[in-house]
């Protein structure tokens, strides 16, 4: 079954053909990170604007590539919710009108699931159930993944995704955005130990994380540094900053492996691509016996790709939309309004 799939939730324009959830005959990014980085994080009134002029010509370069015609598609997947809700909008009405005029089903996919489907691209192997931790630009989440489309949310940030922070706290060091990238980079130059970050315990549940407190820290160690004229030592403090993300993500994450008992563990997102990040879950698993399953970093970010992996199984499962199928700035990822 080839599944045309669209992502335009926030700064990338993406389409893809993927064949039975696993094989991506294409992968087609049109990315406006350069225009956005102008104004130091995404404007989205540019950002829908920009996918109203990408997506119709990025879909037939998609089928040219694969070289396939608009009758070998058999389904159309898009990514419904979260996101920017005008950039959201352009992808599920572009959708909707290639459902509408090729008569092929529309299935929904939540962005986040997507995510976690990267890695069915990635693993042909994997099958649920597996646990999930979701790092990205707006959300940190661990997932049991029980099923392709049954899901419980264990724990999560109770205030600022992962993704944010970074951003914010290379946006505050200089660093272009998004800023996750850049101060990885740097970080690995640099000392963990170099500053002393908290490390916060969020109430509880023994899953869920705060980052907040973190990001603070660090912007307020940056201020008053730049206000006595000191100098901060920038790879050292990306380093212990990416260790202190790293260790609140880690401790739980291990934790709720240790409680399902799953030997399976998937990471996924755009944070998923930090290096420090899958360095400390790849020993920390190993230490109790747990697979685990990192997507390459060109699956980690937003693509069309991981929408046409997920929009199988959720077209097997029934999920398919009509017309009056709508987009969400908020949706959880088990499908309920937030
Ligand atoms: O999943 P994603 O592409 O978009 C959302 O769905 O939010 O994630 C984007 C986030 C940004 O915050 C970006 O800075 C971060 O992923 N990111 C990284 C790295 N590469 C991208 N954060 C830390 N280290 C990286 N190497
Ligand atoms: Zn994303």
């Amino acid at each position: 079954m080839n599944i045309l799939a669209i992502e335009s939730s926030c700064d990338e324009t993406a389409v893809a053909i993927v064949a039975d959830g696993r094989t991506v005959l294409t992968d087609c990014i049109a990315s406006q990170v350069d225009l956005h980085r102008i104004y130091g994080g995404v404007v989205p009134e540019i950002a829908s604007r920009k996918h109203i002029e990408a997506i119709y010509a990025l879909a037939d370069q998609a089928l040219i590539n694969a070289n396939l015609t608009r009758g070998d598609i058999d389904a159309v997947a898009v990514t419904y919710a979260p996101g920017l809700i005008g950039a959201v909008l352009v992808g599920v009405n572009f959708g909707k009108a290639v459902s509408l005029a090729m008569d092929k089903p529309l299935i929904p996919v939540h962005h986040i699931r997507g995510h976690i489907a990267a890695n069915y691209i990635a693993y042909p192997e994997l099958k649920p159930p597996f646990l999930c931790l979701v790092v990205s630009g707006g959300h940190t989440m661990i997932v049991d993944v029980k099923d392709y489309t049954q899901m419980e949310i264990l724990g999560g940030t109770l205030d600022d995704a992962a993704g944010e922070c970074f951003d914010k706290v290379g946006r505050v060091l200089g660093m272009p955005y998004p800023g996750g990238a850049a101060l990885d980079k740097a970080a690995q130059q640099g000392n963990p130990e170099g500053y002393v970050l908290p490390r916060a315990k969020a109430g509880e549940n023994p899953y869920d994380m705060s980052f907040s407190g973190l990001k603070t820290a660090a912007l307020n160690l940056i201020h008053n540094a730049q206000q006595i004229g000191q100098e901060v030592n920038i790879n050292d403090l990306c380093a212990s900053f990416c260790a202190a993300v790293s260790d609140t993500l880690v401790l739980r994450t291990m934790a709720a492996l240790e409680q399902t008992g799953y030997k399976k563990l998937a990471v996924a997102g755009g944070v998923a691509a930090n290096s420090v990040i899958r360095r400390d879950v790849l020993s920390a698993a190993e230490k109790i016996g747990a697979k685990v399953y990192l997507p390459p970093l060109s699956l980690c970010g937003d693509n069309a790709a991981m929408i046409g992996a997920q929009g199988y199984y959720e077209f097997l499962s029934g999920n398919v939309a009509d017309m009056s199928l709508n987009a969400y700035a908020t949706k959880s990822i088990l499908g309920e309004a937030i």
